[in-house]
């Protein structure tokens, strides 16, 4: 749907880049379907870049790799519309798909008995061209869902787990709220507030910006 954008971070390091597609198409889950955008992140450099999520097309992602290396594609999650395209994505460049085991179900839904190149786990280091970023597990959107943490560019990868204005939704299935709230307690609002969040959906927030709105998210939830 767009071209690529190179996103600013906080923090620098030197000849990595970070880089937005956006690309619509169909959430189906529960049997209920709705339109949806999504953001598929690139991080790296000239040579290799990390792909975070594949949402509806493969082609704009393609045109945004530009020959590079793909190391790998990270899901955040297993719902659809951010996998969808990871199939395509993966025959392309060669590349392994990753995805955090407790999503299985939902990978298993979309693909069948084609199984992921690879688990995601907590704690677990990627490193693209020489920037570590780290996978933290932070279930409640789904069991399986992962956030990539970037200590040098302050950058956090929320996937569907935190958005600008609150958590991710928790009213479908495999979905919990105090999970979810959980999980960014703990795991994203202990992170400096600078750290400059990238989601899965929609505008981009900080986890200073967030913060403070904890005690409303719990006050106003009602899935
Ligand atoms: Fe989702």
């Amino acid at each position: 749907m767009s071209a690529s954008e190179i996103v600013t971070t906080p923090g620098s390091v030197e000849g990595i880049r970070v880089e937005r597609v956006i690309t619509r198409g169909v959430f189906a889950l529960d049997g209920g379907e709705w339109e949806v955008d999504n953001n598929i992140w690139l991080v790296g450099n000239d040579d290799e870049v990390l792909v975070i999520d594949a949402a509806h097309e493969a082609e704009p992602v393609i045109e945004a790799i530009d020959g590079r290396t793909v190391r790998a594609i990270v899901l955040t999650h297993g719902h659809n519309d951010h996998i969808n395209a990871s199939g395509e994505l993966a025959k392309a460049t060669g590349a392994p798909r990753w995805i955090h085991p407790d999503d299985r179900m939902l990978w298993d839904a979309e693909f069948g008995d084609t199984p992921p190149d690879g688990d995601l786990a907590d704690g677990q280091i990627i490193e693209v061209g020489g920037l570590p970023l780290t996978v933290l597990h932070t279930p409640g959107h789904s069991p399986g869902g992962v956030c990539l943490h970037s200590p040098d560019l302050a950058v956090l990868f929320s996937g569907d787990t935190l958005f600008h204005g609150g958590p991710g939704a928790t009213g479908r299935s495999f979905s919990d709220f105090d999970t979810i709230v959980a999980s960014i307690t703990d795991r994203l609002l202990t992170l400096p507030g600078e750290t400059l969040v990238l989601t899965g959906h929609g505008d981009s927030t900080t986890i200073g910006e967030e913060a403070p709105d904890r005690q409303k998210w719990i006050d106003e939830h009602d899935d």
